[in-house]
């Protein structure tokens, strides 16, 4: 089969490999779609924990059991599947055990024409998606999910900040506090994405890269009770100074790098600062429900035939996409 190889710090391919038997209990999915996150941006560069030369990258993807390990139900044959990305959580739901891990690194992930998984990661395809729209899902909406409305508990009605909405993540986020009924603002490097957001249901936005953003931000929509950030680094000062005092600041990573706390702030107006990754099984189900009831449909930015995977990479890392990236793998047989 053809995959992307990553044999290197930046040295990457597409490449021919060992089709995936599988194992006991396994399924062998045929990807119809995969979509990229910036965790294989962050392992492409050698930025990530484990990392081990050749792998194969992907978390996401979406496509058809093409065979069956022993002990697994022979219904599945056939069937059009999404992937959790998200193995062996743990029991607890607080946090991940230690066993947990993502697929893509250190096991062999989706940006490959097969894959092999352990049939539990399986959920049917939601019917109103297509592969792609279904390969956009798994990652990026779980992550969303859990940071939303389990960790931050997002109400309808609250007043929700999303920073930089052109990632992934933030993109799906915009769609589900939209679907919930809370009033929406994002923050953006581009107008021009501040404009979509507003179509999408946003109610306005504020460029990051302005010094002032977050006074403007203050005047125009007064305080956040909850803000979604990935971003970190230096901006994370300005999002503790628009967040309401009991407010609630939920983050998922650090592109920007880590981040100097303004303690005294924190304590004083006594916002909850909360981390989250990925999410629990439950989560997982939650999602699901929560996009099938809502008929979300994620945002693709752009999509690339797998052997055009240099340019989705290229892609991402200009930070010029609005939603996910999709890597076209099935050759027009699924
Ligand atoms: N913990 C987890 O479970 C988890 C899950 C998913 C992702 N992550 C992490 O979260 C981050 C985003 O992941 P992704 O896959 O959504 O990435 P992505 O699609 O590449 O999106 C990155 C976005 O970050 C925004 N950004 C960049 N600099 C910013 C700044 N200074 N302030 C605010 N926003 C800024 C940009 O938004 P604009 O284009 O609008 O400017 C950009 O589009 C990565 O660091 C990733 O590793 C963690």
């Amino acid at each position: 089969m053809r995959a992307v190889q990553f044999t290197g710090v930046n040295q990457f391919s597409v490449a021919d490999v060992a089709d995936p038997s599988p194992g006991s209990g396994e399924v062998c999915v045929q990807l119809a779609a995969a979509a990229l996150n910036h965790r294989d941006v962050w392992i492409k560069s050698g930025h990530y924990a484990g990392l081990q030369w050749p792998c194969l990258p992907g978390s996401d993807g979406a496509g058809v059991v093409q065979a069956i390990g022993a002990g697994v139900d022979a219904d599945w044959l056939g069937r059009a599947v999404i992937i959790n990305p998200s193995f062996q959580w743990g029991d607890r739901e607080q946090a991940a055990g230690s066993t947990f891990s993502i697929l893509g690194l250190p096991r062999a992930g989706t940006l490959a024409q097969k894959i092999a998984v352990p049939v539990t990661q399986l959920a049917l395809k939601p019917v109103h998606l297509t592969m792609e729209e279904a390969a956009a899902l798994p990652l990026a909406s779980l992550t969303a999910y859990r940071a939303l409305f389990c960790r931050a508990k997002l109400q309808p009605g609250e007043r929700v900040l999303i920073s930089g909405v052109g990632g992934g993540v933030a993109a799906v986020a915009l769609q589900f506090a939209v679907a919930l009924g809370a009033e929406v603002w994002v923050t953006s490097s581009s107008m021009d994405k501040i404009a979509r957001a507003v179509a999408l249901g946003a109610k306005g936005g504020f460029n990051y890269q302005d010094p002032a953003w977050s006074e403007l931000a203050l005047k125009t929509a007064g305080f956040f009770d909850v803000v979604l950030d990935s971003a970190g680094g230096d901006g994370f000062g300005r999002l503790i100074d628009v967040t309401n005092s009991g407010g609630r600041i939920v983050f998922y990573g650090a592109t920007r790098g880590d981040s100097l706390l303004p303690v005294r702030k924190i304590f004083w107006r006594q916002i909850s600062l909360l981390g989250t990754t990925m999410g629990s099984p439950a989560d997982w189900q939650g999602m699901l429900g929560f996009v099938e009831a809502h008929q979300i449909r994620p945002i693709i930015s752009a999509a690339f035939p797998l052997e055009q995977a240099a340019a989705a990479f290229a892609l991402m890392e200009r930070g010029e996409q609005f939603g996910k990236i999709v890597l076209r793998l099935a050759g027009g047989t699924l």
